[in-house]
Parts: C-alpha cells; structure tokens; sequence
C-alpha cells in the first residue's frame, strides 16, 4: 500500500535535528514530501527556494531515505491539509523537542484532522537534538560559533556566508 505523508515546517534552515526526523519518517511511509510553509510570523533568514535547495543538498549530502521516495517542495500560501489532498497524503510529520513543543502542535493537529482529517504523526526528538533548533543555530552562526554539530555541512557553509553578508551590511 502507498501511504504518502508531509512532513512540513520553515526549515531555516534545516539541522540536524530535522534530518533525523526526516529519516525516521522516511521508513515509516512509501513517499515523503518535504515541505517549506511559509509562515507569516516569522521572518526568514532565508529564501523558500533556498531552503529547498539545501534541504536537497543535505539529503545528497547525508544519504537519507534510501527505499522512500523523497520530495522536497515548498506551501507559499493556502492550508497545508489542501496539499496534503493535492499530493494524496494522509499523515503529517512533526517532530518534537519537549511538551511545550506538543502543547504549540496539538491544536494544530486537531484543527488538521477535523479540516480533511488528515492524521498528525509525532515523532519524539532522539536527545542528542533535543536542543537545536534553526533560531539558535542562526545564531551561533551569527556571532563565530562552530555550527557543524548542528547541521549538514552544505547548511554550514550557507550559513557562513549569510553571516558574512549581514556583517558586510551592518
Ligand atoms: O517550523 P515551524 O515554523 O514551526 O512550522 C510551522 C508550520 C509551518 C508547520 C505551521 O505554521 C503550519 O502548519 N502552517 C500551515 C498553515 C495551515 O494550514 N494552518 C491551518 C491549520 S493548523
């Protein structure tokens, strides 16, 4: 049987953290598709398009999901469900870090099921990631921390150059 399922967020950028999750998922369902949502609160560091294309190089990078098809798109606007019934998902992938992480998740997850009843999938954080997340890996980045522990060395070297060009600006 196919089961397809979407495993969303901003993924700005992907860590470490992400792409563990991403491979766990990746053996639990036939087809995985990697989505960047746009999410009005917050302002990203980077574009959608480059998000996607380091999602890309961190799976070649990293070798993940080796008997899943993999897709990698971006949900610039409109419900994530509609893309869920637009590519014939019917589970959402999300990672979780701590309780406060599933508090913020389960109304979503509620709101989701009852909209196209679309089931969530929550996948605890293995501890050794427990604690990374973009917004700190942005920055250590920003202030000459060694972020290779945290993300795909491809994500590092992006990384690396957007600090520069925000020193350059400022
Ligand atoms: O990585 P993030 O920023 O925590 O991801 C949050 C995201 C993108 C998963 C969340 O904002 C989301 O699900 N957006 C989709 C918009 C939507 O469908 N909202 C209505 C039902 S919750």
């Amino acid at each position: 049987m196919s089961t397809i399922a979407v495993y969303p967020g901003s993924f700005d950028p992907i860590t470490l953290g992400h792409i563990d999750i991403a491979a766990r998922a990746a053996r639990l369902f036939s087809e995985l598709h990697i989505v960047v949502v746009h999410n009005p609160s917050k302002q990203p560091r980077f574009s959608s398009e480059e998000r996607v294309e380091l999602i890309r190089a961190s799976i070649a990078e990293l070798g993940i999901g080796a008997n899943t098809k993999i897709v990698v798109d971006t949900l610039d606007s409109g419900l994530l469900v509609d893309y869920c019934r637009m590519v014939g998902a019917t589970a959402l992938v999300k990672g979780f870090r701590t309780t406060m992480d599933l508090d913020y998740e389960l109304p979503m997850a509620q709101v989701n099921r009852d909209l196209a009843s679309v089931e969530s999938v929550f996948i605890p954080a293995d501890p050794i990631h427990g604690h990374i997340s973009s917004s700190l890996v942005k920055q250590v980045a920003d202030l000459n921390g060694d972020v290779l522990k945290y993300v795909p060395q491809v994500v590092a070297r992006a990384l690396a150059s957007s600090s520069a060009n925000r020193k350059a600006k400022n």
